[in-house]
């Protein structure tokens, strides 16, 4: 077992790099099996997702290598297989991008159904649906959903909930869709517009990512072609928000600011000074936080992915602030274990209610899924003597080099590997 062990009180300062952006990988990697020629990918990072991912390629027969740290060859000329092993696909959501990809090129998928963090019921039904407009017949068995097609047809599919996986997944499949297919009530985060750019790259032709309104005109084939990966959007806001816990002072690099616009936000108005430039935004937390309301919401509003950081940050803000949640159902699993440090959460139904000003001390959690982690670890940093975090893993999907990049800022922080003091 590894974990996490945080000496928090320390502030951060200095300037940390983003990676590319985790769920922007996990869409653009499944899409190159699309192309079946050989793809180039920049700016990946170098999480568990990924690693995954190129596993389950490899099983299909495609190849990859990897040339360096952050960049991905990927051959997917080879792929002769439909099957993706539930091994693979009970470790990622987004091992679900398979079946648009392999439907789209070979109109015929079998993908067990996804894995990935336990926030709530999270179906895949409007992927399905949306798939069986274009044409395909659906089936689930044991547990595997079955898709194939004779040829798949453009077609208007309104979503009911704007998913972020339904849009992309749509998009990648009816790129092999013969005519147009519109997407309507369709996602804008940014991820959705580099998948969009990565196929357009290809020779696909999608018009309209970034609106709520992506219009797809089918193409017979898909070049192969090299792209560069968007920065996190993610991990550059758990940098922000670890940067307010401590009182610190750090600059945030190599993102895009406009994407952080939402957090930027809220953290002025809790008395943060910013500083954005084109590709980095600076944060100074000098003065005492004030507590405010935060409302998770689809992009533009703030990040879903973000509201367990924001609650860790809430907890010792002044004041109370109540977060509320309107993307997934169950996302406050983390809340117990903040608790455990000391905060003071109380949840009722999709809305947390923190009372702030809480003196947070070290203690023994367990990430609970990705996002929760970060939770944690933010909540560490600002806590008093030492936190251990359990259940890694779930940080190794989604952060690249976390514990390096904090000690960088200052933080006291290493990973544990095998202390038998630390198991249960
Ligand atoms: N939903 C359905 N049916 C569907 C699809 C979604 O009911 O067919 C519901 C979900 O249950 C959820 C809501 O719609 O309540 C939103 O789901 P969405 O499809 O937008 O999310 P996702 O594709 O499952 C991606 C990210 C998540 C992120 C959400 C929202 C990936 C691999 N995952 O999930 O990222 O929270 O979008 O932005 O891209 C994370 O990185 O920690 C993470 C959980």
């Amino acid at each position: 077992m590894e974990y996490i062990s945080i000496n928090g009180k320390r502030k951060l300062s200095g300037s940390v790099q983003i990676n590319g952006a985790k769920n922007a990988a996990v869409a653009i990697i499944p899409a190159a099996i699309a192309a079946g020629g050989k793809c180039v990918i920049e700016n990946l990072p170098h999480v568990e997702d990924v690693t995954t991912l190129t596993h389950a390629i490899e099983h299909l027969g495609g190849s990859c290598r990897f040339p360096d740290e952050h960049t991905l060859e990927i051959d997917s000329g080879g792929i002769n297989q439909y099957t993706v092993p539930y091994d693979l696909a009970k470790k990622m959501r987004a091992s679900y991008y398979m079946l648009g990809a392999l439907l789209g090129r070979f109109k015929k998928a079998e993908v067990p159904l996804p894995g990935g963090c336990s926030l709530g019921v999270r179906p895949i039904n409007y992927h399905l649906r949306g798939f069986e407009q274009l044409g395909a017949k659906i089936h689930t068995e044991h547990g595997i959903v079955k898709a194939a097609a004779d040829k798949l047809t453009g077609a208007n599919i309104y979503l009911e909930f704007p998913s972020v996986g339904a849009t992309i997944n749509i998009m990648i499949a009816a790129v092999f869709a013969e005519g147009v297919t519109q997407i309507e009530n369709a996602a804008k985060e940014p991820h959705v517009v580099d998948t969009a750019n990565f196929l357009n790259k290809l020779g696909a032709n999608i018009k309209g990512a970034g609106t709520d309104n992506i219009r797809i005109t089918g193409t017979d084939g898909l070049n192969g072609g090299d792209y560069s990966i968007i920065p996190d959007q993610i991990e550059a806001g758990t940098y922000m928000i670890a940067a307010a816990i401590t009182g610190g002072d750090v600059t945030v690099e190599r993102i895009i600011p406009k994407h952080m616009d939402s957090l930027t936000a809220k953290l002025e108005e809790m008395q943060c000074e910013t500083e954005i430039r084109d590709d980095s935004i600076r944060i100074k937390a000098e003065k005492p936080l004030h507590a405010v309301n935060f409302k998770a919401m689809v992009y533009p509003g703030f990040p879903t992915d973000l509201q367990p950081q924001a609650a860790a940050l809430l907890s010792v803000s002044s004041g109370s602030g109540i977060i509320t949640e309107t993307v997934h159902e169950q996302r406050f699993q983390y809340v117990e274990e903040l608790r455990r440090l000391g905060a003071n959460i109380n949840v009722e139904g999709r809305a947390a209610f923190v009372n702030g000003g809480a003196e947070l001390t070290g203690a023994q959690v367990n990430a609970t899924d990705l996002r929760a982690g970060a939770a944690l670890v933010v909540a560490g940093l600002a806590a008093k003597g030492e936190t251990v975090i359990g259940n890694v893993m779930h940080l190794d999907r989604g952060y690249e080099h976390l514990e390096s990049k904090l000690a960088a800022l200052g933080a006291d922080v290493k990973r544990i590997s095998h202390p038998d003091e630390y198991d249960a």
